[in-house]
Parts: structure tokens; C-alpha cells; sequence
């Protein structure tokens, strides 16, 4: 394994921002793992693991070591008629992944198609779309702990997963390492589709035989036309998470904006769109030198080329100003900062 000084981390966030490492390496195993951790060098460095960098944002050089997880694999551990579990390396490519169980007939991923980054990254903010989170799926995450250096493994109630949130954002948040995650899949799980979007794109292609093909088919073109491609515009997808407020505030709102839409989280609380949210403050298409608030997306901020991570965590403050000022309401970041 090669140990690298002060290397550029450009190519390594999809945000395409200018940042370096002081020291940079890439693990394929849980051995090189361990042994860059146990590296008295790099003992008292700060570490980050970075997958895709599809979730973060580099605001200043990264002083310590970056270990750029590749750690491949995948093993089908059974299979029967009830289900199918399947252990997957962290640095797999996560739609690499969802392509090989659509096509394998193992369902439970399809919704959640197109989605940039790693297998291992899944869990942390357990990623979501079109009706369904991973951890619907998942049935424990294996890792190694940076506290005692030692392999754990977390059931999957242990990671304590919630909307965009796990364990592994909050008390573990840079004290546990992915290394594999195992899946619960089914060759007979009933399709979802539910979610406004695709069912209008079933119902408007009269498309009545719903496979889970059809939904990965279906979740890529609805994705394609709002989202943009990261390796043509730089971005982290939605910069904020969707606030979750009090059924009273959200009536009271929607008394002055009968467009507003909410999903009821239980009895008192509503989730909104913040993307509606940016928009309705005139926000929508903005642009100041090179960051912007994406014109399809108000929810996604997108530097055009050579804009700072200083720069778009200034407009992202900026935003989260405006609302507060107009809605009283605080958007969360939820793309990591760094
Ligand atoms: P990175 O950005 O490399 O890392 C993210 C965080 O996880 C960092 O804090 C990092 O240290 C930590 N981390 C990464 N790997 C590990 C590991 N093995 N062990 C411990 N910590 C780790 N997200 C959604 O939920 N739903 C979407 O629909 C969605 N759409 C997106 C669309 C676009 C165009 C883009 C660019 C992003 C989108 N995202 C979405 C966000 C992102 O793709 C996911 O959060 C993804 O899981 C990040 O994976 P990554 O490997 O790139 O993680
Ligand atoms: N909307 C607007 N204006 C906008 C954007 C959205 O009014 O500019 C409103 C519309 O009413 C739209 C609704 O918000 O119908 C929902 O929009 P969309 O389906 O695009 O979803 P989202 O709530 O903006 C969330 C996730 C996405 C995920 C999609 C699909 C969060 C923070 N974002 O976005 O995840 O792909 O749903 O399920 O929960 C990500 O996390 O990076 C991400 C892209």
C-alpha cells in the first residue's frame, strides 16, 4: 500500500472543489485497513474514510490522513424462497450493486437506483429515494472501530437508523469504519411504487406490469431529468435535508401557500420539501460567480467550475438564512462539511 503526501483531492469529491491531503492512501482489504490504522505514524492524525465523495464538501485542506476505501467482494451467504442475504465490500460501487441484484432477480435496491457513491457510505446517512431507505434492506454493517481497534458488527435496530441519520452520523460519527455490509433481499418482496413520481411515469406509459426492472428503468429517467450528473456538474445532490415540522406550523403555512405539500411523519410532525422551500424565496437558478442553486432542483447547489467549497458553504448559509428570515424554519445541511 503507497502512502501519499499532499495530493490534490480534487478528483475525489464530486463537488469537484480544490482541497488537499497531507497524507493520502487507498485500502483493498480489511488488512491494509488495519495496518494504516495501526500505523504508528498516523496515530495521532485525523482520519478521514472517503468513498465516492458524493456526501461531502471540502472546505479547507484535509490535515492527516484520507484512506480511500476499495474494499471489494461480494458473497451471497443464502438463499431461499423467504429471502436473499448477501454480504457486500464497502468499496463497491453502490448502482454497480443495485445493476447486479435487479438483474439477478433479487429484490429490495431498485428504488433506490442511480444513487452515486459506495456500499459502505449506504449506511451512514442511510440513503434514500423514491419510497424507499436502505435500511429497509439492511440486515447489519460490519466494521472496524477506531476505538479499540477491533471488527463489530451492528444489527441493523444497533445503528439506530433514521431519516437521512444512523448511529454512524451521531456517537460513532469518525470512530467506525465500514468495511462490508449485508443485505436482506428477496426474489419475491412486492414492488414499491408508490411515490408521486413513478407512479406518474407508470401511469403516463401506461405501464400496468410493474417489475422491479421497470422501477430501476423508471427511477433512472425521473432522476436523469431533475438531478445533474455530478460528472458534468459538480454537486453533492440535495444540500439540505427536507425539515420536519409541527402539523400546526405546517397548517399555518399552508394557509398562506395552499401549494405546500407535506408527508405526515406521525401524529404531530410533517415533512416538507425544502427544495419548495428555496424556491418560494426566489432562489431557484441564483448564481453568483461559480456556485449556483441548480435551476431543475432548488434542493442541489452545483458549482459550474471552478467555485471554492468556501464559496459554496457561503451560499448554502446564505440560503439557510433567507429561509429562516421568510419561514421560520432552519434547514439542516445534510451534506458533510469538512
Ligand atoms: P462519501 O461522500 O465519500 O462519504 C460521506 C460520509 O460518509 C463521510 O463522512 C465519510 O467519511 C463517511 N463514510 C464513507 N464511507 C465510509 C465507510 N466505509 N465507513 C465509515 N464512514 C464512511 N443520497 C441519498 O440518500 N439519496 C439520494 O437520492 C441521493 N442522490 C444523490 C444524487 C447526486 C447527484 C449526488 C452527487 C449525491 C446524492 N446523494 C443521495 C448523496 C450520496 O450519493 C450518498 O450520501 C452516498 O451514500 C455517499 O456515498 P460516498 O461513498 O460518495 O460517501
Ligand atoms: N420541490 C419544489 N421545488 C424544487 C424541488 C422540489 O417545489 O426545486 C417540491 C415539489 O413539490 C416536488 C417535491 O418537492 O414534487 C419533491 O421533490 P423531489 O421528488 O425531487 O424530492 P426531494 O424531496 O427534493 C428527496 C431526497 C432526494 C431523493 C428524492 C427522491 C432529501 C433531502 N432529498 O428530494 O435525495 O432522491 O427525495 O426520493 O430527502 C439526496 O439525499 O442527496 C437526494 C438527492
Amino acid at each position: 500500500m503507497t502512502i501519499q503526501k499532499n495530493i490534490s483531492l480534487k478528483e475525489f469529491n464530486t463537488f469537484h472543489v480544490e482541497a488537499s491531503a497531507k497524507y493520502f492512501c487507498e485500502i483493498n482489504d480489511i488488512n491494509e485497513l488495519e495496518s494504516v490504522i495501526t500505523d504508528s505514524r498516523f496515530r495521532n492524525e485525523q482520519k478521514l474514510i472517503l468513498g465516492g465523495g458524493s456526501n461531502l464538501l471540502f472546505t479547507k485542506d484535509f490535515n492527516g490522513i484520507v484512506i480511500k476505501n476499495n474494499i471489494g467482494g461480494i458473497e451471497l451467504l443464502s438463499e431461499d424462497e423467504e429471502s436473499v442475504i448477501i454480504k457486500v465490500g464497502a468499496g463497491n460501487n453502490w448502482d454497480e450493486f443495485v445493476e447486479y441484484t435487479v438483474s439477478s432477480g433479487f429484490n429490495g435496491l431498485e428504488n433506490l437506483s442511480l444513487i452515486p457513491g459506495t456500499v459502505g457510505a449506504s449506511p451512514i446517512q442511510n440513503i434514500g429515494a423514491y419510497g424507499v431507505e436502505v435500511k429497509d434492506v439492511i440486515k447489519s454493517v460490519n466494521g472496524f472501530s477506531l476505538d479499540n481497534y477491533e471488527m463489530r458488527t451492528f444489527s441493523n435496530s444497533e445503528c439506530k437508523f433514521g431519516y437521512r441519520d444512523s448511529i454512524f452520523k451521531n456517537e460513532l460519527r469518525n470512530k467506525f469504519i465500514v468495511t462490508s455490509v449485508v443485505f436482506n433481499l428477496s426474489e419475491n418482496r412486492k414492488v414499491k411504487s408508490n411515490y408521486e413520481a413513478i407512479k406518474n411515469y407508470f401511469s403516463e406509459k401506461n405501464i400496468t406490469e410493474i417489475t422491479p426492472s421497470e422501477i430501476r428503468k423508471a427511477v433512472i429517467e425521473i432522476r436523469k431529468s431533475k438531478l445533474p450528473d455530478p460528472r458534468e456538474i459538480g454537486n453533492a445532490g440535495s444540500f439540505f435535508k427536507n425539515p420536519i415540522i409541527s402539523e400546526e406550523n405546517f397548517e399555518k403555512i399552508k394557509s398562506d401557500y395552499p401549494d405546500l405539500n407535506g408527508y405526515k411523519v406521525d401524529d404531530n410532525s410533517v415533512k416538507i420539501s425544502a427544495g419548495w422551500l428555496i424556491e418560494k424565496c426566489g432562489l431557484k437558478g441564483r448564481r453568483i460567480k461559480d456556485v449556483g442553486i441548480y435551476d431543475k432542483q432548488a434542493l442541489v447547489i452545483v458549482n459550474y467550475g471552478n467555485a471554492s467549497g468556501m464559496e459554496i458553504k457561503n451560499l448554502a448559509e446564505e440560503i439557510r438564512d433567507i429561509v429562516l428570515d421568510k419561514f421560520n424554519i432552519s434547514l439542516r445541511f445534510e451534506v458533510n462539511i469538512l
